[in-house]
């Protein structure tokens, strides 16, 4: 019997409860972005009016107290996927961790040579960063091909993958398509030739339990604003004893240990990372919506979502004229489809007139496009707040715009 109350945990989220293009906002944008709960917002507000402060550095108690929920912030999180507390560097989001894998690993483990193995269904910030490195440092990238169902190719992973390979980069769960990839077996393949592996979690942690130790990556990086909490903050974990061999992202304050005029010496990891004032507000958000995530029977969250997942699947298995983009069995929070005879735009348009929002586009996904042979796709994409009754709106949405088509 399941123990998540939709309603209730709906109820929680006040930006849910209003109209658009007047009619009731249908929200099936979560892959972009999770809306906040009360909890998330208020935490934001009392932060504000109670204990605004710099971190690390004052002599007075309102930054006692900000350092406090700061550090015990990074508890919580790291706590969340399994990770001790002096392996998460906070990051602007996701792509900030892996630019801030890619310049301090890469520039200490990587020459001219190597290769970095990446997926063909990663979002841009997992495939740019490297080329920006290969670029500086003359290493090679290549891609893990998708299959037509979209799920990897895994015969082909394990033929291109040998010793030349030093790293290895893929998304947890896509974000185009919402494939979920077999990450434990990439893990354990890749770590068999002597690869490091960075797992990219942003599509992931916001739909189940992830736990970076059972998973055995070598970095995980995720984004707060994926699982209710605020924009502009995420984190970069890795092992403490990789973490220690890399060179600093950015110098400035907080990351160094001394500075003279002709040197200076670092931190240990994590604020070896952490140059400057923090996103202070948004870290202690953070945890919050962790700690409001918590509250649920997460088990019974996750079979409420793919109850919701499976029904818009069926109702498009119904609907003539509409074809699902990524067919893979082992799926989480996304729809992705086309409308024959329409761009996808014009769907999205046509679908926010009637109050229901979703993504249209190439979803930063333009060499897995490129590989599937279409300009992009109309991504339905779900959080634990959505319901059969939004699959309907969706698909009521959906037939009224082929009348428009
Ligand atoms: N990466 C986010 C998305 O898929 C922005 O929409």
């Amino acid at each position: 019997m399941s123990s998540f109350e939709v309603e209730a945990f709906r109820a929680q989220f006040p930006i849910l409860n209003q109209s658009i293009n007047g009619s009731p906002l249908v929200y099936l944008d979560n892959g972009a972005t999770t809306q906040k709960p009360q909890a998330v917002i208020d935490c934001l507000d009392q932060y504000y009016q109670g204990f605004n402060s710099n971190v690390h550095r004052g002599a007075h108690e309102l930054a006692d107290r900000a350092t406090r929920a700061f550090e015990a912030a990074r508890d919580t999180v790291s706590a969340f996927i399994g990770a001790n507390n002096n392996e998460l560097i906070w990051t602007r989001g996701t792509t900030e961790a892996i630019n801030l894998i890619a310049h301090s690993w890469g520039r200490v483990h990587l020459s001219r040579g190597d290769k970095v193995m990446i997926t063909e269904m990663e979002h841009h910030s997992n495939i740019v960063p490297w080329q920006l490195l290969a670029q500086q440092i003359d290493i090679e990238v290549i891609a893990i091909p998708v299959t037509a169902q979209g799920e990897l190719d895994m015969a082909a992973f394990e033929q291109m993958l040998d010793e030349s390979v030093k790293l290895v980069c893929c998304v947890h769960v896509s974000n185009a398509l919402g494939t979920v990839n077999p990450v434990e077996h990439i893990i354990a393949k890749a770590h068999a030739v002597g690869a490091k592996v960075l797992i990219d979690g942003a599509q992931a942690v916001g739909h189940f339990p992830v736990d970076v130790k059972a998973l055995d990556a070598d970095f995980y990086v995720s984004s707060s604003h994926k699982i209710f909490g605020p924009t502009g903050v995420g984190f970069a974990y890795g092992k403490y004893d990789i973490l220690d061999s890399m060179m600093p992202y950015q110098g400035g304050g907080e990351m160094i240990e001394t500075v003279s005029l002709s040197g200076s010496t670092f931190q240990a990891p994590p604020l070896r990372f952490e140059a400057g004032t923090p996103d202070i507000s948004g870290v202690i958000a953070f945890a919050a919506a962790v700690s409001f995530i918590q509250q649920s029977d997460r088990e019974a969250m996750l079979a409420h979502e793919h109850d919701v997942l499976d029904y818009a699947h069926q109702c498009a298995a119904q609907t003539v004229g509409m074809t699902v983009i990524g067919q893979s069995s082992h799926k989480e929070g996304v729809m992705s489809f086309l409308l024959d005879g329409a761009h996808p735009h014009d769907v999205g348009t046509l679908l926010d007139r009637q109050g229901v929002a979703v993504r249209t586009g190439h979803h930063c996904c333009q060499p897995l496009m490129a590989k599937l042979g279409i300009p992009g796709t109309v991504r339905a994409s779900f959080s634990a707040y959505n319901t059969r009754d939004d699959v309907d709106r969706l698909f009521a949405a959906i037939e009224k715009t082929k009348a428009f088509l």
